[in-house]
């Protein structure tokens, strides 16, 4: 089968590295790619949001399953377009990702569900929302509604902050649109953990679980960013809270979805976390993590073609997957300035004495290839990857890879997977 991955991050190249050992895949194509997915097929010069480009693309070439990546494109429905042309897709329809693209319609499903969640009010007015947060005197978190890269979410202890926040969305508009409606909602403390499922509409195949760290700097400081580096497994999630995450979030979650009438097709993927009290949601993805999906699919060892087609043909419940026992370490290195303003065209070496290592797995994110040479291209640039016998060995070779790696003014944080470690020696 030829199949059609969309997306050009980390993630893509993760899932095209797995797709590209499948014994059913013919040709893979990815649109458009970066030089890492050009390692495991051909990039194609088609970007993620020319929908009907992409259509033809899959109809010209024999596409039979279209993979999709990023949150835009299903959001605007691509799913339903590839459908509609006869082609199958993986992922949700545009009504049903809108469980990542609009929190306020996530934060109805769970409230109508009984999801357990922090308590948050939906604001469309600043006004309304300041006089709101004034009236409270604790911390609050600030989310703006729509797709902001992972970066719409702002934690304040004080109001004050809050109030900062919300006004920087919704009056100054740095998110546009996507702040245009705001979320006020409690602080919730814990650990957090990724939870990825395969959801066919009935059935639900739950993944290895994974935790990122989002925030810029060593200990969570710092403003978030999408993603910093991820392990998996997260022991933090014991198989008792796991089965809490399924009675009482996912399958809730994928049955409200039906009865609302945006059945999920896809990865569903659940920010959780895990407090005194139990499990709670903090968000819905509508896609595989980035840069959970890294560590995750380092581990899993059955084919990611075959569970995508049986997603797709609702057929969950037939499958079984295999996992390498050993864990699995990501670090990002990142473009200095990051989050913020950052510098791009930065010549990247040692990528290969890096995965001479053995068992490591650099993942190109934001790199372009000019001039014969791999340059860096975003934010997030790559995902060193590495299977250990324990975390703490799959740590320490992920991090003797990115010593191997340089370009001009990276950045990466030097604590991933700590609390894991931590959480183990107890
Ligand atoms: P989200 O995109 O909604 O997952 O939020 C991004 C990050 O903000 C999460 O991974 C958490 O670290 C933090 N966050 C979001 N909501 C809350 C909350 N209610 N309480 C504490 N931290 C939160
Ligand atoms: N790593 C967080 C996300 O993919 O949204």
């Amino acid at each position: 089968m030829n199949v059609l991955l969309v997306g050009n991050g980390g993630r893509e190249h993760a899932i095209a590295w797995k797709l590209s050992k499948s014994k059913n895949l013919s040709k893979l194509f990815i649109a458009p790619g970066n030089p890492g997915t050009a390692k495991c097929g051909i990039n194609i010069d088609i970007q993620t949001n020319e929908y009907d480009k992409l259509i033809r693309f899959a109809k010209d070439n024999n596409v039979g399953l279209a993979v999709i990546g990023p949150e835009d494109p299903l959001s605007d429905g691509i799913v339903d377009m590839f459908e509609k042309a006869g082609i199958k897709a993986f992922g949700p329809s545009g009504a049903a990702a809108q469980i990542e693209a609009d929190k306020a319609f996530a934060k109805k499903i769970m409230k109508a569900n009984s999801v357990p969640t922090a308590e948050s009010k939906t604001f469309e007015v600043f006004s309304e929302a300041k006089a709101y947060i004034a009236s409270r005197d604790e911390a609050v978190v600030i989310k703006a509604a729509g797709l902001a890269k992972g970066k719409g979410v702002y934690v304040c202890d004080e109001p004050s902050d809050g109030i900062n926040a919300a006004e920087k969305m919704m009056c100054d508009k740095i998110f546009g649109k996507a702040g245009a409606t705001i979320l006020v909602e409690d602080k919730l403390l814990g650990q957090e953990a990724s939870i990825l499922a395969l959801v066919d509409s009935k059935n639900i195949y739950v993944l290895e679980t994974a935790q990122d760290h989002k925030a810029i700097g060593d200990g969570d400081t710092g403003p978030n960013t999408g993603g910093m580096g991820a392990y998996s497994p997260a022991p933090v999630v014991t198989e008792k809270i796991m089965e809490q995450i399924i009675r009482e979030i996912l399958v809730p979650t994928v049955d409200g979805m039906n009865r609302n009438g945006t059945p999920y097709k896809g990865v569903l993927y659940a920010g959780v976390m895990i407090t005194q009290g139990g499990p709670r949601t903090l968000e819905f993805n509508a896609r595989f993590g980035d840069p959970e999906t890294q560590p995750i699919l380092a581990r899993l060892k059955s084919d990611l073609l075959e569970a995508m087609l049986a997603t797709c043909d609702g057929t969950l419940d037939k499958i079984t997957l295999e996992w390498d026992e050993r864990p699995a370490v990501c670090v990002v290195m990142a473009s200095g300035g990051y989050p913020g303003d950052y510098e791009k065209g930065k010549v990247i070496t040692g990528v290969d004495e890096a995965e001479k290592l053995g068992d490591v797995n650099v993942f190109h994110a934001g790199t372009e290839a000019k001039d014969g040479k791999v340059v860096s291209s975003g934010g997030r640039v790559l995902g060193v990857t590495a299977l250990g016998k324990t975390i703490a060995d799959a740590q320490a070779k992920a991090y003797q890879a990115v010593e191997k790696i340089n370009f001009e003014k990276a950045y990466y944080r030097k604590d991933i997977a700590d609390k894991a470690i931590k959480k183990n020696q107890r």
